[in-house]
């Protein structure tokens, strides 16, 4: 791996905690502890390397059709997640960040995020960014009232709407598009996951499940990304 070109921004798709939690004859729960786990090493190993940027996919806009103990148990995870490893990730100078409408989350779900984007947001190392009741869809129309308001309200002209505007509204405004997609556990599809912002992002799928994602998988990823020639629609 090059450490002189790593991407600036990895986004990834934590799929297949389920899957690595039947295989072993475990309840669902167990597979998203697992994955929680692999998760806590990914952040670090990121961090380490001097990443700037990390977007993971914790939980869609669409995840709420699952059974209702599969949903409160991640989110108890979460909660436990934030308890165990804030202040770790404070003292790596890890910058915790959410995209997505987390204030539908249970009250201390919630509480807990609050207090990990407060303690963590002076730092200037990694910005962990999750995306917690995420949907890009949703943040695009989300993005597309919020211009609408201001035209009605005369704060702005129609024809003065442009693609950096759009993407001031939207929830990663303040984020650079990632570079690096990556999904785990074998299926070759976004699922609603930042389908503005990787309009030229490079993308890695890898059969392995999320749980048994180590870093040195990441590592891997990273270098097959080094071997692409990214041409955002010129010529090289
Ligand atoms: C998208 O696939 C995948 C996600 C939104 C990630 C889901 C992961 C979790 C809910 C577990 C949380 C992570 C940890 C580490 C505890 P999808 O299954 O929503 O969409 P699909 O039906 O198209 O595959």
């Amino acid at each position: 791996m090059d450490r002189e070109k790593l991407p600036n921004h990895i986004a990834i798709v934590m799929d297949g905690n389920g899957r690595w939690a039947r295989s072993k004859s475990l309840p669902r729960l167990a597979g998203h502890n697992a994955g929680m786990i692999a998760l806590k090493e990914i952040v670090k190993r990121t961090s380490s390397l001097g990443v700037k940027h990390l977007t993971v996919y914790a939980f869609s806009t669409e995840n709420w059709k699952r059974p209702e103990n599969e949903v409160g148990g991640i989110f108890n995870l979460l909660v436990h997640y934030v308890e165990r490893e804030l202040e770790e990730l404070n003292q790596n100078n890890v910058k915790v960040k959410i995209i997505g409408d987390y204030n539908k989350l249970p009250k201390k779900a919630v509480q807990k995020i609050e207090e990990a984007l407060i303690k963590t947001r002076d730092n200037t190392g990694l910005q962990f960014n999750i995306a917690l009741n995420y949907g890009s869809r949703d943040e695009i129309v989300r993005a597309t009232k919020l211009i609408a308001d201001k035209v009605a309200n005369n704060e702005m002209k129609a024809e003065d709407i442009t693609q950096s505007i759009f993407k001031e509204h939207l929830f990663t405004s303040a984020i650079p598009d990632p570079d690096l997609v990556i999904r785990t556990s074998g299926e070759k599809r976004l699922s609603n996951f930042l389908l503005w912002q990787s309009a030229y992002s490079e993308f890695v799928f890898t059969d392995t499940l999320w749980p048994d994602f180590t870093p040195e998988c990441l590592e891997d990823a990273i270098k097959e990304y080094q071997k692409r020639v990214r041409r955002f629609g010129g010529l090289k």
